[in-house]
């Protein structure tokens, strides 16, 4: 059974990609938030995902005003570059995993999510910033990614709640997935930011922080966040954040929080970050099944008698079925 054992969101603003593909990680302004991603690469590398789930959205890259899909899930087997302003990043092609994507598309799809599937797409800035950020800038991606893009460019976006359903949905597919394979999920973009207008610039760390808070412990409150309260406390752009309750909606209730980075600014936009591990329930021993032993002389074989099942052929003495539990 496939699981997710992680979520973690991540900035996604192109000068940081720029910075990265133009080698000025080391100067003092960017020093300040590359230096916060240090343990989370660590973080990353130690957790060897084997497939990335990652929530991002386009910036008319792949989708332009002609087509404008709320949530698009990425089922093609690979995913070219492809930029606004700066032009395609030289990073790696993004590797999808087409078989878990369509098992995600069917579960999600019967259970009322009308995805759109995509199976071809180019990925910008918003997918492989956060990549470069948590895996660094390896020759290939070290695992395949799996992109859903979320429209929050043009008004409606999706609302907060629709977000976290739709992630509680994910997290049903992916349990309901027969490989055995450990799934990472990102969510993207944020925190504060607004990046034209009168408000160009704006920073409310004081939602921000709250925001990351209630990510931790108490998301479902977030779901009530209105676009307007996002807008009006966190720019328009600001509205990007409602990505990070995918995430956090396929993750379980109770989390632990291992990591979080919180700095003002790059560019215009405040950079938020958390690592939320879902916690490991130990599964409970399965009671050893019973040997059957043949009565012996003068004693009875067994105080209670289980009743004869289907699974056991209904036979003589039915027997005990161990069910796992789910
Ligand atoms: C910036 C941030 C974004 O999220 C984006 O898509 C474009 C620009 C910025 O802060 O410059
Ligand atoms: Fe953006």
């Amino acid at each position: 059974m496939a699981r997710i054992i992680a979520g973690v969101t991540s900035s996604h603003v192109p000068a940081i990609g720029a910075a990265i593909d133009l080698k000025k990680t080391e100067e003092p302004y960017w020093r300040r938030v590359f230096s916060g991603f240090e343990r989370s690469k660590k973080w990353m590398a130690n957790a060897k995902p084997d497939v990335v789930i990652a929530v991002y959205n386009d910036h008319a890259s792949a989708f332009s005003v002609e087509l404008i899909p709320t949530f698009a899930l990425g089922c093609a087997a690979e995913f070219p570059p492809a930029d606004e302003g700066w032009g395609p990043r030289p990073v790696p092609v993004v590797k999808g995993h087409p078989a878990l994507a369509s098992h995600i598309a069917q579960s999600v799809i019967l259970d009322e999510f009308d995805l759109t599937i995509v199976n071809k797409m180019e990925v910008d800035h918003g997918l492989t910033v956060p990549l470069n950020l948590m895996f660094g800038s390896p020759a290939q991606w070290p695992c395949p990614v799996i992109p859903l893009a979320v429209n929050v460019v043009m008004y409606p976006p999706p609302t907060g709640h629709r977000c976290y359903m739709l992630g509680r949905a994910i997290r049903k597919a992916v349990r309901s997935y027969p490989e055995d394979l450990r799934v990472v999920v990102m969510g993207t973009g944020g925190m504060s930011h607004q990046i034209s207008g009168p408000r160009a610039g704006l920073i409310n760390s004081k939602f921000d922080k709250a925001y990351l808070d209630g990510l931790s412990r108490d998301p479902k409150k977030l779901t009530r966040i209105s676009h307007m309260e996002f807008m009006r406390e966190a720019g328009a752009e600001g509205i990007e954040m409602v990505m990070w309750l995918i995430m956090r909606g396929a993750l379980d209730d109770k989390v632990k929080e291992v990591y979080r980075f919180y700095t003002v600014p790059a560019s215009n936009t405040a950079v938020g970050h958390i690592i939320l591990e879902n916690i490991e329930r130990k599964t409970k021993a399965r009671r050893p099944a019973p040997v059957r032993q043949s009565p012996s002389k003068g004693r009875r074989a067994a105080a209670t008698p289980t009743p004869p099942s289907p699974a056991s052929g209904g036979g003589r003495g039915g027997g005990l079925v161990v069910r796992s539990k789910r």
